[in-house]
């Protein structure tokens, strides 16, 4: 075929179907490891629509929650390889990755508010700490909250000294091997999509997390007694793969910076309600014992986790610590 003719031939069709030559979306796979009906969940998919409208469809976002495309740490190696575009981990899952600093937000007690956190989060301490991840190949976009935490196992915990010999789940966190170790447990590192099952078969005794994770995991239905201890802080580093972010056209990359900004906003705002109304349903299954620590017995805990600070600021840095806790005292002078 001439070449003119070929020519003519590709313009008609263009004419014809113009669809057919549209430009294929850019697709952002987003991998979470929490059930839809969380904070996170929920912001994920606020992210997607916001995504999606912004760029007229330019974008599409496709959320892979509850470890249905990757578990921890697969997904983070996932992101650095560019199988997937974003992630939302959990803070105290990045020290495998070599920035063990995030795990300042591990540290038992160390936010005494909502207050202190957004303060770290929102201010330089929390955009110093995203920066540190761009060695990694990898951009921080913003952080999104759950909540304080949680003890269960299948045994009353009351005091401290009822920890002692526990098998308790943990997540990929130093600073919480240390929190265990020092009320006398025995921590087990696991990804999240195993633990119902764990809990289930005795393979662990116990473990922690905001009632909104506890709940829409079912581990109520497989631990005897939840202490209402709100000892430590969960929340996640809402991160991208950063070829692929800065490889974006920059009116896209705008417009989903906008779309992040929002739903990190609506994550914000609902992180607290959803982990109370997730506690209320914990209490309305009757499937297990709910206690709320006497002011006694929260000072016997503050007191029992107290070491920890110290034993961990060789690992994370004695400034780090006292930034944070210079946060909290300058809020309560206000
Ligand atoms: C956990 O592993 O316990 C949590 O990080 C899960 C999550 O992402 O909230």
């Amino acid at each position: 075929m001439k070449l003119k003719t070929l020519i003519l031939a590709l313009a008609s069709a263009a004419l014809i179907s113009p669809i057919a030559f549209a430009q294929a979306p850019i697709v952002i796979k987003f991998s979470h490891v929490v059930a839809k009906d969380t904070p996170k969940g929920k912001a994920a998919d606020r992210f997607k629509e916001l995504a999606e409208k912004n760029t007229k469809g330019r974008v599409k976002v496709e959320v892979y929650p509850n470890s249905t495309l990757y578990k921890d740490k697969e997904e983070m190696e996932a992101l650095q390889l560019g199988a997937v575009q974003m992630l939302a981990p959990s803070l105290a899952k990045f020290g495998p990755l070599g920035v063990r600093e995030f795990e300042v937000f591990d540290l038992p007690y160390i936010f005494p508010s909502k207050d202190v956190l957004y303060r770290v989060t929102e201010g330089p301490i929390g955009k110093s700490l995203l920066k540190k991840l761009e060695p990694k190949g990898i951009t921080g976009l913003a952080y999104w909250d759950n909540g304080f935490k949680v003890m269960s196992a299948n045994t009353p915990l009351h005091s401290p000294a009822d920890m002692k010999g526990l098998k308790m789940r943990i997540q990929s966190s130093k600073v919480l091997d240390a929190q265990m170790r020092t009320l006398g447990a025995n921590p087990q590192v696991m990804a999240f999509s195993e633990v119902y099952q764990a809990l289930q078969t005795g393979v662990v005794d116990g473990t922690e997390n905001p009632p909104s994770n506890l709940y829409t995991q079912k581990m109520h239905e497989v631990q005897k007694h939840v202490s209402m201890t709100n000892h430590g802080y969960l929340g996640y580093a809402v991160i991208v793969n950063k070829k692929f972010w800065d490889g974006l056209p920059a009116d896209i990359r705008t417009e989903l910076e906008a779309a992040m900004k929002e739903s990190t906003r609506y994550a914000n705002a609902i992180a607290q309600q959803e982990n109370d109304k997730a506690m209320a349903a914990v209490k309305a299954s009757g499937k297990t014992t709910v206690y709320t620590l006497s002011g006694k017995e929260q000072v016997e805990w503050r007191k029992a986790l107290v070491p920890v600070q110290k034993q961990m600021e060789s690992r994370i840095g004695k400034e780090l610590i006292s930034s944070i806790n210079k946060e909290s005292a300058a809020l309560l002078l206000k």
